[in-house]
């Protein structure tokens, strides 16, 4: 037990947001922080993470001076969940790249990685996962846009406390491979699972607006950045809205 990466595990009956807990109190690195019922989940761009009480899972990370690029910490936990819903029997799980994890065309998973710098250094990263678990069709049609559970794909209920077993072990899987700053390995997994590579796909990058640009994606690179070609020039992005046409 003694070289494991996550030296911290809570459970907590209810939070606010798991992110905003790691974030503005004084946890050891590496404690995970974790809750079936969170009231008031945050995802990116300002929008809002439905929980669905005691039905789906809300857990976070945090990093104190993370060794690595942050955005790592997201692949981290995208490609270690895509390996835990193939082993619930989920076939079709894919990463939508840079944080989203899908099964066919509905979102199951969303990830926000926040990080706080001082002097141009980054003291404290958190990245939170919420994973659609249990919700059922009635849960799920309160939200706009295509959703899904692992209940909803397999009709099975799934042991709440089982599955955060099950996914902190994968992580622990990745993180001891990939904690390091060169993060070997975990980058194929990443553009594996993203299936962009090599892809037609529209970029819709949202701080230049909303329009799209076509084109093919060529790779990721260590940094994390992602190549678009848009059949004039190859220039990288780090987040965005990639659809494959
Ligand atoms: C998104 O889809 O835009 C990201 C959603 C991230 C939700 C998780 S749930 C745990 C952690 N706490 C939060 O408030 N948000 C993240």
């Amino acid at each position: 037990m003694g070289d494991r990466i996550f030296h911290k595990i809570i459970y907590t009956d209810s939070s606010e947001s798991t992110n905003s807990d790691l974030l503005t109190s004084s946890y050891e690195d590496k404690t995970i922080l974790y809750t079936f019922n969170q009231t008031k989940g945050r995802g990116r761009l300002d929008r809002s993470w439905e929980n669905f009480k005691d039905k789906n899972v809300a857990l976070s990370a945090v990093f104190l001076e993370p060794e690595i690029n942050p955005v790592w910490l997201t692949a981290v936990f995208s490609v270690s969940l895509v390996e835990c819903l193939m082993k619930y029997g989920l076939n079709d799980c894919w990463i939508k790249w840079p944080n989203d994890v899908f099964v066919k065309d509905c979102k199951i998973s969303g990830i926000l990685t926040e990080s706080q710098w001082y002097n141009g250094r980054i003291i404290k990263s958190v990245t939170g996962i919420g994973i659609n678990v249990n919700s059922d069709k009635n849960d799920l049609i309160s939200i706009e846009r295509p959703v899904t559970s692992i209940y909803k794909e397999i009709e099975k209920k799934i042991d709440l406390n089982d599955f955060i077993i099950n996914y902190i072990e994968m992580l622990e899987k990745y993180f001891k491979i990939n904690y390091n700053p060169v993060m070997a390995g975990i980058k194929e997994k990443w553009m594996e699972y993203s299936r962009v590579i090599g892809r037609n796909a529209s970029l819709t990058e949202i701080t230049k607006g909303s329009t799209p640009v076509f084109g093919t994606v060529s790779h990721i690179d260590d940094d994390g950045y992602l190549y678009f070609n848009d059949g004039k020039s190859v220039f990288k992005v780090i987040t965005g809205d990639i659809n494959i046409l």
